[in-house]
């Protein structure tokens, strides 16, 4: 057998298994720096009208799918999907401020309401060493026993960013689980099964993404 193919066929068994596995997975340098910091530099200039802010969008969306949907990912995607296939839905181009507790719903613990079985994809432009903002996890596990204590209420006000208090009375480790994401990074994941919240930047600073949802097909 080629060598290579080989290769690439190890990387992908591990990958899948992860994703099957903890249902969540760090793909390193996915999107070159040099794009990413072309990319953020537009966002940063889009104009505030809607019109012209949508047009700058649909062009970063589309430079990251075509660095991002490789025969690689998608073979992944194929395999982790299996014989129902998948979409790729919803792009959008996010901003993460440091006012994100106030302006910003998804900083406090949840489990998103939708297709079952989706994965969201995050294509992290900046470092999270550069601003401190990630997205933070609890294992399927830990996030079962949440979900039956009613820690993750649908309205949004009763939602939490702090769930130690929850976890210690279910006798469950309170540590989160995040990567250490890199600009041109990937971060895929189940949002139905992991419960997970954003953490905000740090003072001064913000993050930029484009943000994927690949739903089984419909
Ligand atoms: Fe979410």
């Amino acid at each position: 057998m080629d060598s290579q193919v080989e290769y690439v066929d190890i990387a992908l068994a591990g990958r899948l298994e992860t994703l099957r596995q903890d249902f969540s997975l760090h793909l390193k340098g996915i999107v070159p720096h040099e794009l990413c910091r072309l990319l953020i530099e537009s966002i940063d200039h889009r104009s505030p009208r809607c019109i012209e802010k949508g047009d700058v969008d649909k062009e970063i969306i589309k430079q990251c799918e075509k660095n991002v949907f490789t025969d690689e990912l998608c073979t992944l995607l194929d395999a982790y999907f299996e014989q129902q296939g998948y979409q790729v839905m919803w792009p959008r181009v996010d901003v993460v401020g440091d006012d994100a507790l106030t302006s910003y719903a998804s900083t406090t613990w949840h489990l998103d309401h939708g297709l079952k079985g989706s994965l969201k994809l995050f294509v992290y432009l900046d470092s999270v060493a550069d601003h401190g903002c990630n997205t933070l996890m609890f294992d399927r596990g830990r996030t079962e026993h949440l979900r039956q204590a009613g820690a993750f209420p649908l309205s949004l006000e009763e939602r939490k960013d702090d769930l130690t208090c929850e976890l210690e009375k279910l006798h469950l480790s309170t540590e989160h689980i995040s990567f250490d994401l890199e600009a041109g990074d990937i971060l895929l994941f189940s949002p139905f099964v992991l419960a997970h919240r954003c953490l905000p930047p740090q003072k001064g600073k913000k993050r930029h993404t484009v943000c994927f949802t690949v739903t089984p097909f419909f």
